[in-house]
């Protein structure tokens, strides 16, 4: 009876990474809610809130746009909490001058969201955060430009690793040349997670990444999140007006015949829309 019984998971799995197009409307919907919070609290949060204070104004946001749920333990780090990659403690306060990492996104009808942005607590960033989140932001665009069908699942990755190392080594984090920073892997000091993940009923969603040892092509209706970042501890080796701080810029996307669409593309990401944001809060 055992050879009888067979295990459907991996066809299930595979059925899960391309989204139909009511899936794909839900989705767009969750990201929408998403993008709504995290302008909400771009907007209204202030230097010596507490950290949970924040986190509660998302699920709040969320819950009366029509999403009760979280997709999962938001992420609301300021300061060298970013730095901590799972920071899910949320109990310090904000301070003027540090930034505010927020991870959040909803759940809609099973169907998860995720989105990270970066801004400074107080109304602008300073020179070594405005340094490092616009690196971060071109890893970001590289990454994206670089998803479309039948491109291969790493190359969004490979992209933010070269874009990344270029500027550590720019910005005297990593010694050059850049070649020998991406060969020997120096970035990892920086930047230690991978740029994306499947996206759908779960945050990390089912399917595998390659098919017999190679990368998988994307192909059109996937979704998967962009996420590059920059996570810098205190080190002898680093110049100290870099400790401490931690970026991430998160997006989630639908891979198209030529490219990809933004399904997060609302949430303020540029330095000048960020910080217009910002204003609004200490008006
Ligand atoms: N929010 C979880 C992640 O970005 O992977
Ligand atoms: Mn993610
Ligand atoms: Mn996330």
């Amino acid at each position: 009876i055992l050879n009888k019984i067979f295990d459907i998971r991996a066809i299930l799995d595979e059925m899960r990474v391309r989204k139909d197009s009511a899936e794909i409307k839900i989705m767009k919907e969750a990201a929408k809610i998403s993008s709504m919070a995290h302008k909400t609290v771009m907007e209204c949060t202030k230097s010596g809130m507490w950290e949970y204070e924040v986190e509660a104004q998302l699920l709040y946001q969320f819950h009366i746009k029509g999403a009760p749920s979280p997709a999962y333990t938001s992420i609301v780090a300021s300061g060298k909490n970013a730095c901590i990659l799972h920071y899910i403690e949320n109990n310090s306060r904000l301070k003027k001058g540090e930034l505010l990492l927020i991870d959040a996104g909803c759940e809609l009808q099973g169907y998860a969201s995720d989105i990270t942005r970066t801004f400074p607590i107080g109304e602008s960033f300073r020179g070594p955060q405005k340094e490092v989140y616009e690196l971060v932001l071109e890893a970001q665009m590289h990454a994206i430009n670089s998803i479309s069908k039948g491109h291969s699942y790493n190359k969004p990755h490979e992209s933010a690793i070269k874009t990344l190392s270029e500027g550590f080594v720019h910005l005297g984090l990593c010694k050059g040349p850049v070649d020998a920073v991406i060969e020997k892997q120096e970035y990892l000091k920086f930047y230690m997670h991978g740029t994306g993940h499947w996206l759908g009923m779960d945050v990390h969603d089912v399917g595998s990444y390659k098919i017999k040892d190679q990368w998988r092509t994307f192909e059109e209706g996937m979704v998967l999140t962009v996420e590059p970042g920059c996570y810098i501890r205190p080190s002898k080796d680093v110049p100290k007006h870099f400790w401490n701080i931690g970026i991430r810029i998160e997006d989630d996307v639908v891979v198209k015949k030529n490219g990809c669409e933004v399904i997060t593309a609302d949430t303020p990401k540029s330095i000048k829309e960020i910080e217009e944001f910002r204003k609004k809060a200490y008006d």
